[in-house]
C-alpha cells in the first residue's frame, strides 16, 4: 500500500495528531527501494509487513439485526490473516438473526479454513465471566450485557486481549462493499507500521459517502461527522490558544488501536464510544489536566488518519438516528472537564437547532464505563474458555 506521509501534525501534551494522510496506490507492487526524494512525501507499506500486522490484529465486526448478506460480504473483505470476532445483539425471538450470522460465518470458515469466533452479547456466560472477573459495569438490571455498540466493542477488546492480540480494529456489519473493508483492515495495519508509538490509533476517513437521491451523489461529509468535528477541534483550539482544524475522524466507527492503548482508556456507551475515545486520549495525555504519569504518556499517544479510495456505502438508518448519535457524540464533549463555555455554546446551538434537545436542556451525559485493564483479564479468560467451543468457529458444538 501506498499512503501520503502526514504533512501536518499537532501535539498536545503527549498526544500526536497527524492530519489526514490519503492512500495513493492501494497496491504498491513489489517491495523495492523508492528513489529518496519518493520517500519523504510518500509511505511504502511492503505487503508483508502488513501481513505481519494483520496476523497480530483482531478484526471485530459489531451486529445488530443487519441484513445477512452485507454481513456476509463484510467478512469476505477481511483479510485472511486476521482472526475475526463477531460481537452480535441480534434478536433471537422468532426470527433467530443470531443463528443466522453463525450459520454464515461457520460456512465461511469451513471453506476458507479461517479463525473466527461469534458471541451473542446478551449470552448469561460472558454476564457471569465479566462480573466474576471486576467488570460488572457493563451489565444491565437484569444481569445481562447492556444494549449498545460501544457495549460490544468492550466485550470484543477484552476477547482480544485474551487471545493475546497486539491489536484491535472495528468494521461495521451494514457494508455493502467488501472491497472497502479490506481496504480499512490494510489502512489499519498500514497506519501501525507508519507510527512508532506503541500507543496507537487508527482512524479511517472515508473518500466518499455516496447518497441516493435523484442519481447518485458522492458527498464528502455527513452532517454528524461535521458537526462532531467542529466541535472536537473547537475544544482543542480553546485549550491550545491556536485555532484548529485538525480532527476530521471525530466519530468513525472504523477505527483500530494497539490493545496497550485500547486497555488504558474511559469509554463512553453506544454511539458517544468514539468521540469519547478522543477526549478521553486529551484528558489523559493531553498534559491540560493533571498529568499522567503512565507507560503511554511516556511514550506518547499517536493518532493517525487514513483516507481510503473506497467510498463508503452503507444501510441507511434515518433521521431520527442520525440525530441520536450526534446528541450522543456531542454529550460526550459537552461533559468533559475539558470542555470550555465557548465550545459548550457551540454545541448547543448544533444541538438546539437539529432539535435533538429543547431550548432550555442540555444533552445527555453518556454512561462512562473504567479502564479494561481494571478487569482480572485471567479470570474473565479462564470463565470464556469453559464456554469457548460454543464461540469459536468452525468447530461448533450444539
Ligand atoms: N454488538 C452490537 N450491539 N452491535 C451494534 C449494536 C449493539 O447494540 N447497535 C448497532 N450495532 C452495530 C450495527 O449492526 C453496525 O454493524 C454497527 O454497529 C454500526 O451501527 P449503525 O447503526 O450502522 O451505525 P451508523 O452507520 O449510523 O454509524 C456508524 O458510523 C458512525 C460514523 O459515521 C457507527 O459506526 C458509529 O459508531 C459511527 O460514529
Ligand atoms: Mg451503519
Amino acid at each position: 500500500m501506498r499512503i501520503e506521509t502526514s504533512r501536518n501534525t499537532e501535539r498536545i501534551g503527549s498526544v500526536t495528531i497527524n492530519d489526514v494522510q490519503k492512500v495513493l496506490e492501494l497496491d504498491s507492487g513489489r517491495a523495492k527501494e523508492l528513489p529518496v526524494e519518493e520517500k519523504i512525501a510518500v509511505q511504502k507499506i511492503e505487503q508483508d509487513v502488513i501481513k505481519d500486522i494483520e496476523k497480530k490484529m483482531a478484526i471485530v465486526v459489531p451486529i445488530k439485526d443487519e441484513k445477512v448478506k452485507l454481513f456476509e460480504g463484510v467478512i469476505s473483505g477481511i483479510p485472511h490473516e486476521c482472526p475475526i470476532i463477531v460481537l452480535s445483539n441480534s434478536r433471537r425471538r422468532r426470527v433467530d438473526h443470531f443463528k443466522m450470522e453463525r450459520d454464515t460465518l461457520n460456512q465461511f470458515c469451513h471453506f476458507t479454513g479461517r479463525q473466527a469466533l461469534i458471541i451473542h452479547q446478551k449470552d448469561p456466560s460472558l454476564a457471569q465471566a465479566l462480573e466474576e472477573a471486576g467488570y460488572p459495569d457493563l451489565l444491565a438490571e437484569d444481569g445481562r450485557v447492556r444494549e449498545g455498540k460501544a457495549e460490544g466493542m468492550l466485550v470484543s477488546m477484552l476477547i482480544a486481549m485474551m487471545m493475546k492480540k497486539q491489536y484491535v480494529g472495528f468494521i461495521d456489519a451494514d457494508n455493502y462493499f467488501p472491497g472497502a473493508v479490506w481496504e480499512y483492515a490494510k489502512c489499519y495495519a498500514s497506519g501501525f507500521a507508519m507510527t512508532k508509538s506503541p500507543y496507537t490509533m487508527v482512524r479511517i476517513l472515508w473518500h466518499y459517502k455516496p447518497k441516493m437521491s435523484r442519481g447518485v451523489y458522492f458527498k464528502k461529509w455527513g452532517r454528524v461527522s461535521q458537526v462532531i468535528n467542529k466541535c472536537l477541534n473547537s475544544l482543542i483550539s480553546a485549550k491550545t490558544g491556536f485555532e484548529s482544524e485538525i480532527i476530521k475522524t471525530g466519530n468513525a466507527g472504523e477505527h483500530a488501536m494497539t490493545l496497550k492503548l485500547a486497555r488504558e482508556l474511559p469509554y463512553a456507551s453506544g454511539y458517544a464510544v468514539e468521540p469519547q475515545e478522543l477526549i478521553s486520549i486529551l484528558e489523559m495525555y493531553g498534559g491540560i489536566l493533571p498529568p499522567d504519569r503512565t507507560k503511554a504518556a511516556k511514550h506518547g499517544v499517536e493518532i493517525c488518519q487514513i483516507e481510503t479510495r473506497n467510498p463508503h456505502f452503507h444501510e441507511e438508518k434515518g433521521w431520527r438516528h442520525r440525530q441520536g448519535m450526534l446528541s450522543l457524540g456531542l454529550g460526550a464533549i459537552y461533559y468533559s472537564p475539558l470542555c470550555g463555555g465557548e465550545t459548550k455554546k457551540v454545541i448547543l446551538g448544533e444541538l438546539r437547532q437539529q432539535e435533538a434537545v429543547g431550548q432550555e436542556e442540555e444533552p445527555a451525559q453518556p454512561r462512562l464505563y473504567p479502564p479494561l485493564k481494571q478487569i482480572d483479564l485471567q479470570k474473565f479468560a479462564e470463565i470464556m474458555q469453559e464456554h469457548m467451543s460454543s464461540y469459536s468457529l468452525p468447530e461448533e458444538k450444539e
